[in-house]
């Protein structure tokens, strides 16, 4: 019952588009509309700029952290990252905005926030030594996440590597067209780094 009730606040916590809400609020625009189309911290940069591209990747994280840590009562680091899945799938397909979210990136690096900020700050490395290499954000995303799972399984953190694995495979299924403009060399690199 305890898993229903957090898996249930913990997706409508995920489903807040904040993309939608920092665009249509202080922009009039809706991103889903421009760019990539992505509801996500990455568009919102590129279609409306820094600081609402910070404001949205900030609270998409934060809402993986928040929708994760709620559930005290259940008194387990696993209970705690299983109720963060459900936060990333409201990310993906959020009941406010018609099913069409984000690509499970910063509210799954949100979720790990919420029970081992040592390994967040492996993937905020990781993410931006591999954006400073290969200049693609969608790639960075998806190696952040594989990277991840190695760390984790080096520091033999069992629940936190399958937890990692299910968020990255999310990561990687909601990355299918980058991946074929990546193959196609037809993906947008940053001009920024
Ligand atoms: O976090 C999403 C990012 O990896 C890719 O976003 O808008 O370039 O498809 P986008």
């Amino acid at each position: 019952m305890d898993y229903l009730l957090f898996g249930v606040i913990a997706y409508l916590i995920g489903s807040i588009p904040f993309g939608l809400i920092v665009g249509k609020w202080w922009y009039q625009t809706d991103i889903r509309e421009h760019g990539s189309g992505n509801l996500g911290g990455t568009n919102t940069f590129r279609v409306l700029g820094v600081k609402a591209g910070l404001t949205v990747t900030i609270a998409d994280i934060l809402k993986g952290t928040l929708a994760a840590r709620i559930p005290w009562v259940l008194d387990s680091e696993a209970n705690l990252l299983i109720v963060g899945i459900f936060a990333v799938i409201g990310h993906m397909y959020p009941i406010f905005a018609r099913f069409k979210g984000g690509k499970a990136v910063a509210t799954s690096a949100g979720v790990i926030l919420a029970v081992e900020p040592i390994l967040f700050i492996v993937m905020l490395l990781t993410f931006f030594l591999t954006l400073y290499i290969t200049k693609y954000v969608s790639l960075s995303s998806m190696l952040t996440g594989m990277v991840t799972i190695i760390v984790s399984i080096l520091l033999q953190h069992i629940a936190i590597t399958i937890v990692l694995t299910i968020l990255t495979l999310f990561v990687i299924y909601r990355h299918r067209t980058n991946i074929k403009r990546i193959l196609n060399k037809t993906e947008p690199k940053i001009t920024w780094m």
